[in-house]
């Protein structure tokens, strides 16, 4: 049985991955480039700075270490201003249901997420309470697909890999959980996560009966 369940944050809970792709967009527009929906997949799950390296590589441009800072710094303030008029009505369908569910059947709930904004996000839109443990980009020294940060997440709740299921929306978010020797649950396409065992397109298709199959 299911002793635990981790979830991502961007993407998964909130619909942030919007915010982050405009700030990197309003970025790479004052790099002078574009770039599409499309290569934004390739941020998701990933740390800032990995995020910024990809991102100047779809733009061809080349910078040094001090400069790519300011630049990370400057897209995390916009990416602050857009977050920071969030509120309980930018929890995605199904998600405050599901965790009830799981809360009232003793299912340990986790957040493991890249993000340093975790918990300003959790707060703003109210669901800090719901979660038993919460490990965020201030925790880990190694991104997704690393497995680490949902390691950590497990071993705070003192629950086994195996019998934890993790919720993800990125890629590389699913090659971490599948390293993690956790099952994972995509939220988002099935052509984009074929390599999950199960895919939503949001957690208002889980049930308690799913998360058993
Ligand atoms: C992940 C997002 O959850 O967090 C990435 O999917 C983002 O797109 C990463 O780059 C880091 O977030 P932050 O808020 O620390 O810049
Ligand atoms: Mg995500």
């Amino acid at each position: 049985p299911v002793k635990a369940c981790i979830f991502d944050l961007d993407g998964v809970i909130v619909d942030t991955a919007k915010y982050h792709y405009l700030a990197w967009r309003r970025l790479a527009n004052e790099l002078g480039f574009d770039f599409s929906e499309e290569d934004n997949e390739r941020l998701k799950g990933v740390s800032r700075m990995d995020s910024l390296n990809i991102l100047l590589e779809i733009g061809g441009v080349q910078l040094d270490e001090a400069r790519k800072e300011e630049l990370a710094k400057k897209k995390n303030e916009w990416y602050v201003e857009l977050i920071a008029h969030m509120d309980d009505k930018e929890i995605l369908a199904g998600t405050t249901q599901f965790l009830t569910e799981l809360q009232k059947v003793g299912v340990k709930i986790a957040l493991g997420s890249a993000s340093k904004n975790a918990k300003t996000i959790l707060k703003r839109i109210g669901l800090m309470e719901m979660f038993d443990v919460i490990i965020d980009g201030t925790d880990i020294s190694k991104a997704k697909p690393d497995p680490e940060v949902f390691l950590l997440g497990a071993e705070a709740l003192k629950v086994e890999p195996s019998a934890c299921v993790v919720f993800e929306d990125a890629v590389s978010g699913v090659e971490a959980a599948l390293s993690a020797g956790m099952r994972v649950v995509g939220v988002g396409s099935k052509e984009t996560l074929y390599k999950a065992n199960d895919v939503v397109s949001s957690l208002a298709e889980m049930t308690l009966d799913r998360l058993e199959k």
